[in-house]
């Protein structure tokens, strides 16, 4: 039985006791020492110095103490809350030295690594093949000529000496511009080659002429890995004094070697085209092809038809023309190795940075 206040009851005393301090700050020390990060070391402070720490709760204990003890006791209580105090902020100064300088590594940023602002793009392999055409007949001579997408049915067909029932007039080859309101026929498609640009050349120029023309064309036909409804040709027309089928076959020779290396050369086969006599379709030797040597088929040309150069208004008695037209996108394609002629017109602009610029 105990009295309130029943001044010395060993036990309540207890942690007063000098080992008992000292294991409290022993215990302190050794729990801060294991604590990781400052987190850990926050998590313990209720523990070890809170109200209900071992040193607080053995300061509370000195009221119980005859008078005599408690300035000794008091002293003991104090040195040890201050042990546990120090070994605290002792810990804290470490662990937030490690925590800093784990950031510094941790959340490094190298300031030196270059950068874009601006993700870069690159001109795209069309049209720096076409360029390099343009440039390998210029070279020779040549001038560039273009003419209108949307195009006469005139200039497209007729021009051309492609009769009304020919089946490339026909729906299945060629986009048709809608008709005005009440009229049957606007008179108007996408050009479906650049022949159309022969007549134009003929009509506006007087001989000697010597054109190139890249450009873009459409043909109503189904997307798939080879065919797209547009694509690109480069048509060449010469129309001079003396020209043969003999400067015909150089000048192809020389655009294939140009364009697939020394060892190319072509190959014609007999075809027909209304607007040349006699036409041909030429294959060209790539040497390099992905599949190993081979011929491949690239374009059709030609002996302008007289009746051609006549109704552009070219005496075909004093001048003779040869022609030409290949596709610049199957070029790019045998060239470098493209299997799908969707990867041309997707704009990824990873492919325009492979085969653009460097396209040579
Ligand atoms: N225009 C023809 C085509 O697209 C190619 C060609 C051009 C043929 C010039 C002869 C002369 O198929």
């Amino acid at each position: 039985m105990s009295y309130r206040n029943d001044p010395y009851d060993p036990k309540q005393v207890a942690l007063l006791d000098p080992a008992a301090l000292a294991a409290a700050v022993a215990d302190a020390e050794q729990a801060f020492a294991a604590a990781a990060d400052p987190d850990a070391l926050t998590a313990l402070r209720p523990a070890h110095l809170g109200d209900r720490s071992p040193v607080s709760l053995a300061r509370r204990e000195i009221g119980a103490l005859p008078p005599a003890a408690k300035s000794d006791a008091g002293k003991r209580v104090n040195e040890a809350r201050r042990a546990v105090e120090a070994a605290y902020a002792a810990r804290a100064g470490v662990l937030e030295q490690e925590q800093a300088a784990r950031v510094l590594v941790e959340e490094r940023v190298d300031v030196t690594l270059p950068y874009d602002r601006r993700p870069r793009g690159a001109r795209h392999p069309l049209n720096v093949l076409m360029e390099q055409i343009s440039d390998l007949f210029v070279g020779m001579g040549y001038e560039v000529a273009e003419g209108p997408e949307v195009e006469l049915e005139w200039t497209n067909f007729d021009a051309l000496n492609i009769p009304a029932d020919h089946p490339a007039r026909g729906l299945m080859d060629t986009f048709h511009i809608a008709p005005p309101p009440g009229a049957e026929s606007s008179g108007l498609v996408l050009r479906t080659h650049t022949s159309t640009v022969q007549t134009r050349a003929m009509l506006t120029r007087k001989p000697p002429i010597y054109v190139i023309v890249p450009g873009r064309v459409y043909r109503t036909d189904e997307i798939d890995a080879t065919h797209s409804p547009v694509f690109h040709q480069a048509e060449g027309l010469v129309v001079d004094k003396g020209i043969t089928m003999a400067q015909l076959r150089g000048t192809l020779d020389h655009f294939a070697r140009a364009m697939f290396g020394e060892g190319a050369k072509t190959r014609w086969r007999p075809h027909y085209f209304p607007f040349t006599e006699p036409s041909a379709e030429f294959d060209v030797w790539f040497p390099e092809h992905r599949d190993g040597p081979q011929w491949v088929e690239w374009g059709g040309c030609g002996m302008v038809n007289p009746r051609v150069l006549r109704a552009c208004g070219i005496d075909p008695e004093v001048y003779s023309g040869f022609a030409f037209g290949m596709g610049i996108d199957r070029t790019l394609m045998i060239r470098h190795g493209v299997s799908d002629i969707r990867d041309l017109f997707e704009g990824d602009v990873r492919f325009a940075r492979a085969l653009g610029a460097g396209a040579a």
